[in-house]
């Protein structure tokens, strides 16, 4: 397996086999123990990291600095509004001008094609920090700390209410794989990109779970074991529909009630950031149920466990 992954980009769960998947989820649990256990890991030492950021970010940012640190390696942030790339630069230059430079990128930006054609013409590792399509990272912490929650995935249920992008992508990806029920409760009107949808539904028919559909937010909840929340208006792609967006979800907000109606062991999972009083309620986020701090610290060991796979 270490040599499916050495030299290889990490741009989406759409790229991987579940074997794959858990491989990565086996290093990044190994990982998360030793840094738990203050035992050193350096295993990267003298690598450094690019990472281009074109939208904001608290948690995949920060993670990859400090999981890259632990690692022993140095991540440098390039601000893309000092490059050339702001002035017209061709991907395809700055990608080859990087990849003389650095042992890897980190990049988040908005169409799926831009780190697809940073990685077509890089040699050393891509890995996608968030594009509309996919967010991968933030599915492996969400796996891990599944598996840490729960113990297994196999006959589990998620409901997710929320936009239905990047982070919705990935999770239904990795549901479908490891054998999770998710019922996607949205309304009317919104709905995922048709691809990623056909990809999980194969991908449920191997493990025999489903992916559903339903604007049925009760019928999403009934016997859920994951309540998993997202922003209803994603960074730089429809926060026009701010206003209209609001309204149209309001109904699948994750307040107290609509934990009530999941399994009385049901936990609140959120990729964060999150909107109390819109995605979700205060007294969820903060409540007894809630795990989304874990989730948070997951999202170090995740990329951590990307990092060594694609790079040793
Ligand atoms: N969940 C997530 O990607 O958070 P940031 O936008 O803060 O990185
Ligand atoms: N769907 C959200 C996720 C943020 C981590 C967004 O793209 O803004």
């Amino acid at each position: 397996m270490r040599d499916k992954f050495r030299g290889k980009d990490y741009l989406g769960f759409k790229d991987f086999t579940k074997e794959e998947i858990e491989h990565l989820l086996s290093i990044a649990q190994d990982l998360k123990r030793k840094w738990t256990m203050r035992e050193p890991h350096e295993y990267l030492k003298g690598k450094s990291y690019a990472m281009i950021f074109e939208k904001k970010s608290t948690r995949t940012r920060n993670s990859f600095h400090a999981g890259a640190a632990a690692l022993g390696a140095q991540s440098f942030y390039l601000r893309p509004d000092e490059m050339q790339l702001s002035r017209g630069e061709p991907i395809k230059d700055t990608a080859r001008i990087l990849d003389r430079y650095f042992d890897g990128l980190y990049i988040r930006t908005f169409g799926q094609e831009i780190v697809e054609e940073f990685a077509k013409y890089m040699k050393n590792p891509v890995i996608n920090a968030l594009t509309s399509l996919e967010h991968p990272c933030q599915g492996l912490a969400d796996l891990l700390t599944i598996r840490e929650k729960k113990g297994e995935f196999k006959g589990l249920k998620i409901c997710y209410a929320g936009d239905i992008y990047n982070v919705c992508h990935s999770l239904m990806l990795g549901a479908a794989m490891f054998g999770m029920d998710m019922y996607i409760a949205t309304p009317k009107g919104y709905g995922a990109e048709p691809s990623i949808v056909e990809m999980a539904r194969k991908h449920a028919a191997l493990s025999g779970s489903k992916i559903v559909f339903t604007d049925d937010f009760d019928k999403a909840l009934k016997d859920a074991d994951i309540v998993y929340g997202n922003t209803w208006h994603s960074m730089g792609e429809n926060e026009e529909q701010k206003e209209q967006r609001i309204k149209d979800f309001m109904p699948y907000q994750i307040n107290s009630e609509a934990m009530s109606k999941a399994r009385k062991d049901a936990i609140f999972m959120h990729c964060l950031p999150g909107y109390r009083g819109e995605d979700m309620t205060d007294e969820v986020i903060e409540g007894p149920q809630s795990v989304v701090w874990d989730e948070g610290e997951n999202r170090m060991h995740a990329v951590k466990a990307v990092l060594v796979a694609t790079s040793l």
